[in-house]
């Protein structure tokens, strides 16, 4: 039996260095030197080519490299009887809450404007932001967490899940009928939702209509969320006022891409939480024995959800 790393994208050494350092029992192998296709159980998987996984007779589960689970469930081709998980871990949590904080703060003292006016040499004091409410989309475990975490730092916060939530002093919407109750009252508005059929292009010209006038968005979740267009057209007119993006329909970024140069727009390349391999490795160890001993797996997605 084996489990088989499979990762385009990140290098998948140091996730079998991390699995390897802490059971040597597990045969690993990492894609595309799969060996016989037939003693593959579990996949490790971030980005793969797809179709690959329908060599493998004996694949019972499959986890994510990472929180999200997108990139397996836009394959059809896995069967409904693989179980899915994904990785979730306090760090990821953490460091995505850190980039949120820093990315509201630096909407909150004007840096981007300030930024500009460096490059012009003008010296334009303005005060900063007074009164935000921060809408985070998506109360899940990044959700969540960066909603507390805001919140202990002293801002306003407010949320919106798909089912109803309840969390200390954050004020939680729910469901599609609730939307825009959530976002009248969001200056800035940070996307954590998962990637699903009904999340698509949720971040559009309707949604930016809903927002208090000159808005700040700050997209961290999937670039499939964002209509750009829409996104550029919303920055012209100044129902946007800014947009933090971390995350992008095509990563990297095309060159000739209009965001890159936008002095509205402020981009990081998909860093602001990265699973760590180290950390993250005992998760993935537990649930390759839960898998094989037929046990609940943690972390299991909801395929129908679709998260
Ligand atoms: N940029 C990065 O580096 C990075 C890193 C990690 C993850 N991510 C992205 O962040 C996403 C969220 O991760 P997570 O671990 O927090 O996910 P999670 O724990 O599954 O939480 C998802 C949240 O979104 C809500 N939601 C799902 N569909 C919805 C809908 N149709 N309407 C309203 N709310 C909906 C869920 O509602 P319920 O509470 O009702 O279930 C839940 O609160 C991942 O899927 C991934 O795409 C990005």
């Amino acid at each position: 039996l084996a489990l088989l790393i499979v990762s385009q994208q990140k290098d998948p050494k140091p996730w079998r260095d991390a699995l390897a350092g802490l059971d040597g029992n597990i045969e690993l192998r990492i894609w595309p030197e799969i060996g016989d296709p037939e003693d593959i159980t579990f996949v490790l998987s971030w980005l793969h080519p797809s179709g690959i996984f329908r060599q493998f007779k004996n694949l019972l589960t499959i986890s994510s490299m990472g929180a999200g689970v997108d990139h397996l469930l836009a394959d059809e081709s896995i069967a409904p009887t693989i179980k899915i998980c994904r990785l979730v871990d306090i760090n990821l949590a953490k460091s995505m809450a850190e980039y949120l904080l820093a990315a509201v703060t630096s909407i909150q003292q004007n840096f981007l404007s300030f930024h500009r006016h460096q490059i012009q040499q003008q010296w334009q004091p303005q005060p900063a932001v007074a009164q935000t409410t921060i809408g985070i989309m998506g109360l899940g475990q990044l959700g969540g967490f960066a909603a507390k975490y805001l919140q202990q730092v002293g801002f306003s916060i407010s949320g919106w899940s798909r089912r109803p939530r309840q969390i200390d002093k954050i004020v939680c919407f729910a469901g599609m009928t609730a939307f825009g109750d959530f976002l009248k009252s969001s200056n800035i508005l940070i996307c954590l939702l998962p990637l699903t059929m009904k999340t698509r292009n949720i971040l559009n010209k309707q949604t930016f209509a809903m927002l208090p006038q000159a808005a700040h968005l700050i997209n961290v979740a999937r670039g499939q969320h964002l209509n750009e267009q829409d996104l550029l057209d919303a920055l012209d007119d100044g129902q946007i006022n800014s947009a933090t993006l971390d995350v992008f329909k095509q990563e990297p970024l095309p060159e000739n891409h209009p965001f890159w140069r936008h002095e509205n727009i402020f981009i990081t390349p998909h860093i602001s939480s990265i699973s760590n391999p180290d950390s993250l490795a005992p998760q993935i160890i537990e649930n390759y024995y839960r898998s094989q001993k037929g046990e609940p797996l943690l972390h299991i997605v909801n395929r129908a959800a679709g998260y």
